[in-house]
């Protein structure tokens, strides 16, 4: 048995019921791989700035620091909009990812069986579509500084820094072209070189990595045509490598042609440790209800036993319970007709069944 200390950080809105849903599958599938789990749990984002005053108090930063992996629900929610920016929510989230280093995000958008019917687009343009975002995670206009809100000659100016420096982009690169290595062996990079200083570098650096790795075929996209070419023919995309903001706002572009946000797990890693997290937000709209989706969550559990413990056969088997289910059961966001309309609660129970036959 070899124990895996694994830190839970629910947040706010949603989180902490996928969290409840995703926490049980772990404890089904651990044992069937000889893993031990230390389970424990902290507050982040907005509930742990109602207790503490702080969206990521010391405690969970070294409880995170101190584990094998983080698992994290979501956070934010319009309680805490209003707050100075230093406090909110979401800080909480950003200072986990830089703490912990967690420069690669990996976010894969699959169709899981017959939720191609799920999809706004047509079936026939997303049926097979299997492509993986590589988000930049620790660096870009998230981080750059300066940034602020100042008066200049009597008015308020906005500002942030898009930043990137040579190294940022040649790891994030590797893990790109290691990640298309693989899968189909192809590698898109998506930068916006014909406007911006720091992607025209970033393009400059993933050409020469791209040296070292003859046998992936890479090609380059503005980011303007990449968010048109996801809608119009996802197909054409095995492997994307992106900045932090371009890949922010593709994936959830991409998370469109499975259906929905609530499918779409991630994977952050670059770090000694790794964090997982469903792509949506907390969806304060129905939170609390028993309606969330909590697929994203379990599948992000499965990332975390592939990409921290090694074990891409536990991931397997989660992918396979989650399409499983979906043929008889959904949650309201993928609803289709001839499907059981179910809530979070059922939903996790019927993969846990399903995870029972496999
Ligand atoms: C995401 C989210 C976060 C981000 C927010 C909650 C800070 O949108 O993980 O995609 O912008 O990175
Ligand atoms: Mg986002």
């Amino acid at each position: 048995m070899s124990t895996k200390k694994i830190l839970v950080t629910p947040g706010d809105g949603i989180g902490p019921e996928v969290s409840a849903q995703a926490i049980l599958v772990l404890k089904k599938i651990a044992p069937r791989f000889g893993l031990e789990l230390e389970l424990s749990e902290k507050p982040v984002g907005g509930a742990a700035y109602d207790l503490t005053g702080t969206p990521i108090p010391d405690e969970t930063l070294e409880a995170a620091k101190n584990s094998d992996a983080v698992l994290l629900g979501a956070v934010g929610g319009p309680k805490w909009e209003s707050l100075d920016f230093s406090v909110r929510p979401e800080r909480g989230l950003l200072k986990l990812r830089s703490e912990l280093e967690l420069y690669a995000n990996l976010r894969p958008a699959v169709i899981y069986g017959d939720l191609v019917n799920a999809s706004t687009l047509k079936p026939e343009v997303v049926e097979g579509a299997d492509l993986m975002v590589v988000r930049e995670l620790t660096g870009g206009i998230y981080f750059g500084e300066p940034r602020g809100i100042e008066i200049r000659n009597g008015e308020r100016v906005g500002f942030n820094t898009l930043v990137y420096s040579e190294s940022e982009i040649r790891r994030i690169a590797k893990v790109g072209f290691e990640i298309a290595m693989k899968r189909g062996k192809k590698l898109t990079s998506v930068d916006k070189a014909n406007v911006l200083e720091s992607t025209e570098l970033w393009r400059e650096v993933v050409t020469e990595v791209g040296k070292d790795f003859p046998e992936v075929e890479l090609s380059h996209m503005y980011a303007d045509n990449a968010a048109m070419q996801i809608i119009r023919n996802p197909k054409q995309f095995d492997t994307m490598v992106t900045t932090n903001m371009f890949g922010d706002i593709l994936s959830d572009a991409a998370a469109m042609m499975t259906g929905s946000l609530g499918m779409l797990p991630s994977a952050s890693i670059g770090g000694n440790i790794g964090m997982y997290e469903p792509v949506h937000g907390s969806a304060p709209d129905i939170s609390g209800q028993d309606k969330a989706n909590p697929l994203a969550m379990i599948l992000s559990v499965g990332m975390m036993l592939r990409y921290s413990f090694d074990l891409g056969e536990a991931d397997e088997i989660i992918k396979q319970a989650v399409v499983e289910t979906l043929d008889t059961y959904r949650t309201g966001d993928v609803m289709a007709e001839g499907k059981t309309l179910i809530g979070c609660i059922e939903m996790g129970e019927k993969v846990l069944e399903a995870l029972e036959q496999i």
